[in-house]
């Protein structure tokens, strides 16, 4: 397994980039299942989820590969007939990756039936789907549940009006993935707003699709009999971005991220400016400037537009190092604190008492070696390890592979003395 090693050495300074955003790339994947033909995708992460979404498509029969050469980063799919479609998704790609469930609602929509393994929880919480068959449901398929698998039937589906019991980002998009070849209008309520909901909505109406309102929490869809292959290029990182601002600010530096994009990180931009940091807009990308030590803040993890949860762990590594006391809240998932131990061996003050953790700042932090748990937490601990004096060894780095794609090679291009190792 690798590790990274991170030895504290001062502002980071210069320009980086963000990737292809990994959550809008996963649906997006999945949506080629809804038209036969040759898709191909651009500014596609080179990330391990990626990697076993198109395994999973895979083993559904639908080949893809990815250009080499300095058009690295786009991906062919070929989606044959529907007949050379096997519509079962095997547990030992869904257990490696839950967003594999992505697939259900495109199998169901254009082959009539579905298997998919259940996904099951993950580090940061039980992450149930039944919303995604709630709606899978009212869209008229029969679902059953067996041997850990989900089969999942219909002739045709029908549209229909789904109120989501609460805000889902895949359950959103399994339902509208679905939604495109049912026959007549559906109506998805309370439904997810993120960018990525968003950008999958303008793949699926490239491919012929009739969607309006993705973003806001009512979409509307008129079903159509059969969609076309598309080629597009996928908006970049969010969360990425984000993280490389953080990695500025937890040096005191002065970083431009190119490719980025300020309206889909809005929470995160206004929050670093309540810590003391000047946002600014760049050219195609967002400028972060640092003072040499924060101001503290609190923070509330909420759906989008509000502050995301998949930020949740690197603001408190650089929380841990401010003046003064911030409070987080994590209202998204039940178990998102799995960073909490590991910064507290790097000598962070953290207390933590069910979905809130209380961080005195300042304390200074000392290099450790730490354990990653999941792929935020993973990047929190690198961040930690860009200010903390000493080295800092962050084991178990394929949960950081999942998401970010070289990021300590970014980090290093800014100055940061980082380095992958191979562990036993
Ligand atoms: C997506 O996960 C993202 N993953 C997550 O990013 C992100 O943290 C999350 O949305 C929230 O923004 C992808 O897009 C591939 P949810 P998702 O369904 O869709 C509960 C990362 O780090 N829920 O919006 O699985 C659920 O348990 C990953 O990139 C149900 O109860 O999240 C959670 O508490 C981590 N029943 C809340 O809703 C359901 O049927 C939000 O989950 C579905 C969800």
């Amino acid at each position: 397994m690798d590790a990274i090693v991170v030895k504290g050495n001062g502002p980071l300074e210069g320009e980086t980039y963000a990737s292809g955003a990994k959550n809008a790339a996963l649906p997006i994947l999945a949506s080629a299942l809804l038209a036969q033909g040759e898709h191909q995708f651009r500014n596609v992460p080179g990330l391990a989820d990626v990697h076993t979404m198109l395994q999973v498509l895979g083993a559904l029969g639908c080949d893809s590969q990815r250009l080499s050469g300095k058009s690295k980063n786009v991906v062919q799919i070929h989606v044959p007939a529907p007949g050379k479609v096997l519509p079962e998704a095997p547990y030992d790609l869904v257990k490696t990756m839950r967003a594999s469930v992505l697939v259900l609602g495109p199998l169901v929509a254009r082959y009539g039936r579905a298997r998919v393994s259940m996904p099951g929880g993950c580090a940061i919480g039980a992450r149930p789907i039944d919303q995604h068959l709630k709606g899978l449901k009212a869209l008229g398929a029969e679902i059953e549940l067996t041997e850990g698998y989900v089969e999942a039937r219909a002739k045709r589906l029908k549209g229909a009006t789904i109120t989501f019991d609460l805000v889902t980002v895949t359950g959103t998009e399994n339902v509208l993935m679905a939604a495109v070849l049912a026959k007549g209008r559906t109506l998805i309520e309370n439904a997810a707003k993120e960018p990525e909901v968003e950008e999958l909505a303008r793949v699926l109406n490239k491919m012929g699709a009739r969607i309006s309102g993705a973003g806001s929490d009512v979409i509307t869809v008129d079903g159509v009999d059969a969609l076309h292959p598309v080629d597009h290029a996928i908006i970049s990182d969010r969360i990425e971005t984000g993280t490389l601002l953080v990695a500025a600010a937890i040096t005191g530096g002065n970083v431009l991220v190119r490719h980025a994009v300020p309206e889909h990180l809005e929470a995160v931009i206004q929050k670093l400016r309540q810590t003391g940091c000047t946002v600014t807009s760049e050219g195609d990308g967002i400028r972060l400037k640092a003072p040499a030590r924060v101001q503290a803040v609190d923070i509330k993890t909420h759906e989008h537009p509000g502050f995301p949860t998949d930020m949740q762990a690197q603001l408190m590594a650089l929380l841990t190092t401010a003046q003064g006391t911030s409070v987080i809240t994590e209202n998204i998932f039940e178990n998102r604190f799995m960073h909490v131990a590991e910064l507290r061996r790097m000598g962070a003050d953290i207390t933590t008492d069910g979905h809130t953790a209380v961080v005195r700042g300042g304390a200074g932090l000392s290099g450790a070696p730490v354990m990653a748990t999941d792929l935020r937490a993973s990047a929190s601990l690198v961040l930690a390890g860009l200010r903390a004096e000493g080295k800092t060894t962050v084991s178990r780095v394929y949960h950081l592979d999942r998401g970010y794609e070289q990021l300590e090679k970014k980090l290093k291009g800014l100055g940061a003395n980082v380095r992958r190792i191979k562990e036993r």
